[in-house]
């Protein structure tokens, strides 16, 4: 289960769901790992003076840590609100309010194109090449993101979580791969011959949440109603009022292809 929520969908996912609940997003979202952040700049592709896009950037997750990494980051993001909250907490990065399929980025203009937990909203046809043009030759493109729930890690409250999905109607899930299906994803992003896939990683940790914590999460995903989230956090309340969620980022790292 997961930022989408799987197969299955409770509510019609829409990217616009995330501005409209910018505060919660901004409040709820969990920070992506550290060994995340360690892997890239292990990787040679962030640190000091990297310019680097953040596409679909929401409240920047992505956004503090690299520029905390020294990087210098252009952040896009379509949402007025959620773009609001990113200049106001992170006033170090350029902001863009606009989608990674219309964005004008200068090309050879950044060194690394990161998208965390945005790139199953983009239109890959058009955004690869884009992204390719705006990258120096030698440049990568990282994407990766959270996902809620960890199926090799059975808990009783990932098990009501699964109740509240099963309850849900079998058709309106989101087409395409889901998101720990990383063979399928990899073959997405470099089948175009843009890029070349360098790393390909999962992190798994772990994370303990409160009912409120759940409320608030859940509320952020784009395919769960309010109502099912309240029952998510009821599920915390009955199991104790609180409980260890076992997350899995998987990270695709890919070099730009030596074309022009
Ligand atoms: C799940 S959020 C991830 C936000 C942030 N990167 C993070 O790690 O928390 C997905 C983001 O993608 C944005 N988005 C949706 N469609 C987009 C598009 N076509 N171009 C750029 N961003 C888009 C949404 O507005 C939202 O902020």
């Amino acid at each position: 289960m997961a930022e989408d929520g799987g197969r299955g969908s409770g509510a019609v996912p829409h990217p616009g769901h995330f501005d409209a609940i910018a505060d919660v997003y901004e409040r709820s979202r969990p920070p992506y790992p550290d060994a995340l952040w360690a892997r890239l700049r292990g990787l040679g592709i962030l640190g000091p003076g990297v310019r680097v896009v953040d596409l679909g950037a929401g409240t920047g997750q992505a956004t503090g840590p690299m520029l905390a990494a020294g990087a210098q980051v252009t952040a896009v993001e379509p949402g007025r609100a959620l773009a609001e909250r990113l200049r106001r907490r992170w006033p170090g990065a350029t902001v863009r309010v606009d989608t990674a399929e219309h964005v004008a980025l200068a090309p050879g203009g950044f060194d690394l194109a990161v998208a965390a937990t945005a790139v199953h909203w983009f239109d890959l046809g058009v955004v690869l090449p884009r992204v390719h043009r705006a990258l120096v030759v030698g440049g990568h493109l990282a994407v990766w993101r959270n996902a809620y729930g960890d199926p090799s890690v059975p808990t009783p409250f990932r098990e009501r979580v699964a109740a509240v999905v099963a309850r849900r109607g079998a058709g309106a899930a989101r087409p395409g791969p889901g998101e720990l299906d990383t063979e399928e994803w990899v073959e997405r992003l470099t089948s175009g011959g843009w890029f070349a896939a360098r790393h390909v990683e999962h992190f798994r940790w772990q994370v303990e949440l409160t009912s409120d914590d759940v409320r608030g999460l859940f509320t952020t995903f784009s395919d769960w109603t309010p109502d099912e989230a309240a029952q998510a956090a009821r599920a915390v309340d009955d199991l104790g009022g609180r409980v260890t969620e076992h997350y899995v980022t998987p990270l695709v790292v890919l070099r730009r292809a030596d074309t022009t």
